[in-house]
């Protein structure tokens, strides 16, 4: 009896808990609709939200209100909505226009009991003919929104578990996987692209394959081509659209690297057994991927999938906290004798090239004496130690600058670096503890980016540089980053503090520069590049890369030597890309290198004399606007 009366009420309480959270498609779309014009008109009190309300671009957390909400106007006509009623949760697949460029967006929002959106996932892939294409659509493919019988449907778990296989067979891709989840007309969309059974002979991707496109989805993936994807993760599903038989997922795609050829099965290379590897794939990548797939049956029926690059081994911060940090095992089990204690100038540079040597012939992290529970970091990212790098580094170049802090037990490096054809300029700080072990290495490899055929070597769908490296020889480090200052150069946060609120605050104002400094930026000196010029900003400096600065964050001393006066430092430099009416420029005067919101991801080389900066050396990276490094 009592059992009875136990599970009346848990069977009651689940009718008024279903009855409560029931958001249905109508009411989701609604929500969409809402935040997509309260987007566009740059106001956030138009979108009804939790107080805590996760907001995410391209991977940021950013403060509601910033990013796009500063930018974008115009939602697109182009409008493929998933709704999830069970969840809570609705996605859409359209486009916006920032500041006069049109773009793919992909938004997720998770809406509360109570109609509040709590989390905002957005996805901006910066592909103008793709979202182009998006428009002229106009509306998806007519079975994507084709509501499907409940006799005929599938439930969640299967559409979940066939669109996952899809990815499980993509990773590492084996040609003789099994591929029976797809439907035998299945077909894709790549950016509003269709990229199976397309006929017009396009080469695919990155790579002049001109028949893979031309083949069905399971064809394709029974080529094995799709094999430097080397890892699917951080994947999720979070609308499963039951009533329609679509799932619209978030992964992001590794690829790290160590693949150097595409299988060759239809002879593309003319006889030779496989085709080269495209030199976008020389060095590790990530890429963030949106994707809906249209179910028929259990098989999967349509792909629709839209992507953009981030950092190497980026995390989601939509994964539960404890995957944030680690995504493998940050332990090396290293039994390697420890380097000698104390540590001077000279040993540090030994365990330098320890560790260089280490890298360089992709020796075990474990053969060098690493701390349990130590940091491998690259461009901003925890890795696990052998991934990245340890991997990929082909060559370091002969001129080397050693820096070392031997107070802190730190030591610091500067060189060039080669991966397959891609060179690189490294910037690195090894970290010891007090027993001579390795606590923490941090990798800074800003690679040169190419434009070229295919593609080239560009971070995908990034907006261009003020300045581009694209490999030319960046000529000896000057020796004054070298030359010894004959005395202890103090190097306190507030000297580094004010150089960085310089270029924040375009003022030379305050800072201690000396009057003949010099900054050089990718391996370049433009008119104007004097440390105080790049600081005016308002289009006194022609490189554009400080003057329309939004803010200098999350600066970071790497290594400071006082013997050499240098400050190995990484900062990064937000430009919000917001139009100033002070500036006189409207939006559409805007140039391309301004008009999306952007993150510079700088290591620098600050040389200090006397108390005042005579020399800057810096490597530029573009990010996703608000990257925040470990
Ligand atoms: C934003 O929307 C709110 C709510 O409708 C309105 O009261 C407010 O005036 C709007 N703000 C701007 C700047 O338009
Ligand atoms: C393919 O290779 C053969 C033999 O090496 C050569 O004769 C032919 O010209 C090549 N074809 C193309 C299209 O390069
Ligand atoms: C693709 O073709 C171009 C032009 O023929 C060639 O320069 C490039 O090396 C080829 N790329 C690959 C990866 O084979
Ligand atoms: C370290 O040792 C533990 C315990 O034996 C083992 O589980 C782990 O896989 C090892 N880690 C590495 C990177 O070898
Ligand atoms: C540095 O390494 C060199 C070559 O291995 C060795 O001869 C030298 O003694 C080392 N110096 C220190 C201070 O460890
Ligand atoms: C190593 O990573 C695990 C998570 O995978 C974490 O729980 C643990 O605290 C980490 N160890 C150290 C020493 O940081
Ligand atoms: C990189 O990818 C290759 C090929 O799939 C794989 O063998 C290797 O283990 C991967 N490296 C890491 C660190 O996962
Ligand atoms: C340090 O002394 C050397 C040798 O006398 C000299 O060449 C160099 O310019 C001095 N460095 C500075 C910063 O004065
Ligand atoms: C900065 O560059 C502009 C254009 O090249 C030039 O006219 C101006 O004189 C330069 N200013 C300084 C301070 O060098
Ligand atoms: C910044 O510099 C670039 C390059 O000279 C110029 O095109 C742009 O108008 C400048 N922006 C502002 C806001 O002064
Ligand atoms: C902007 O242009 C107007 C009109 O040409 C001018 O009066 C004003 O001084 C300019 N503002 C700046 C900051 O240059």
């Amino acid at each position: 009896m009592l059992i009875t009366l136990y599970s009346i009420l848990l069977a009651t309480w689940a009718v008024v808990s279903a009855a409560a959270t029931t958001c249905d498609r109508t009411c989701l779309e609604g929500v969409m609709d809402t935040f997509l014009k309260a987007l566009t008109a740059h106001n956030t009190s138009l979108l009804l939200t939790t107080s805590d309300v996760l907001y995410v671009e391209n991977n940021q957390v950013l403060t509601l209100g910033t990013g796009e909400w500063l930018v974008a106007s115009s939602p697109g006509k182009y409008r493929h909505v998933f709704a999830d009623p069970q969840q809570g949760q609705v996605g859409a697949i359209t486009t916006i226009v920032e500041n006069g460029v049109r773009t793919i967006y992909v938004a997720r929002l998770k809406v509360d009991a109570d109609g509040r959106v709590s989390e905002i996932e957005t996805q901006i892939t910066r592909d103008p003919a793709g979202a182009a294409l998006y428009e002229s659509m106009t509306v998806p493919e007519a079975v994507w929104l084709q509501p499907v019988a409940p006799a005929d449907r599938v439930p969640r778990e299967t559409l979940i578990a066939q669109a996952n296989r899809y990815y499980s067979g993509m990773e590492r891709n084996d040609p003789h996987g099994d591929y029976s989840f797809f439907d035998k007309d299945c077909n894709r969309i790549e950016d509003a692209l269709q990229t199976t059974n397309q006929k017009t002979g396009a080469a695919y991707g990155h790579s002049n394959d001109t028949v893979f496109a031309s083949l069905g989805c399971a064809a394709q993936f029974q080529t094995g081509f799709l094999g430097f994807v080397t890892q699917i993760r951080s994947r999720r599903f979070p609308v499963v659209d039951e009533e329609r038989q679509a799932v619209l997922a978030m992964t992001t795609l590794d690829h790290n690297g160590t693949v150097r050829f595409l299988p060759d099965p239809f002879d593309v290379n003319n006889g030779s057994a496989a085709q080269p590897i495209p030199p976008y794939f020389d060095v590790p990548r990530s890429l963030q991927a949106a994707e809906a797939f249209r179910l028929k049956g259990d098989k999967l029926f349509r792909i629709e999938m839209t992507l953009t690059e981030v950092p190497y081994r980026m995390k989601s911060p939509f994964l539960p906290v404890e995957h944030l940090r680690y995504l493998g095992s940050n332990s090396t089990n290293s039994t390697a004798a420890s380097f000698s204690q104390p540590c001077d100038r000279a040993s540090l540079r030994n365990v330098t090239d320890r560790v260089l040597d280490t890298l360089l012939h992709h020796k075990s992290p474990s053969s060098l004496p690493i701390a349990d529970g130590a940091i491998y970091t690259e461009n901003g990212q925890v890795l696990d130690w052998g991934n990245g790098l340890w991997e990929t580094l082909q060559e370091i170049g002969a001129d080397r600058a050693y820096f070392s802090d031997p107070d802190t037990n730190t030591a610091g490096f500067w060189g060039a670096t080669r991966e397959q054809t891609t060179p690189g300029v490294l910037a690195l700080r090894i970290q010891l503890d007090s027993h001579g072990r390795i606590r923490a290495i941090d990798v800074y490899d800003v690679r040169a980016e190419v434009t070229g055929a295919r593609g080239g070597t560009m971070t995908l769908m990034r907006p261009p540089l003020p300045v581009e490296w694209q490999g030319a020889p960046l000529g000896k480090l000057d020796s004054v980053f070298t030359a010894d200052n004959n005395h202890t150069e103090d190097l306190p946060d507030s000297l580094v503090d004010a150089y960085f609120d310089g270029l924040q605050r375009h003022t030379s104002a305050g800072v201690p520069l000396s009057k003949n400094c010099l900054r050089r930026d990718n391996g370049q000196f433009l008119a104007n590049s004097s440390c105080a010029d790049q600081m005016k900003g308002l289009g006194v400096n022609p490189n554009g890369l400080y003057n329309t600065t939004s803010a200098v964050r999350d600066r970071r001393v790497l290594v400071r030597d006082h013997k050499l006066g240098v400050v190995l430092a990484v900062a990064m430099v937000d430009n919000d890309a917001v139009p100033r009416s002070a500036l006189n420029v409207t939006s559409t005067q805007l140039p391309p290198t301004q008009r999306v919101p952007s993150t510079y991801m700088v290591p620098q080389l600050i040389k200090v004399v006397d108390g005042q900066i005579v020399r800057v050396e810096s490597m530029i990276k573009w990010m996703p606007y608000g990257y925040w490094p470990f």
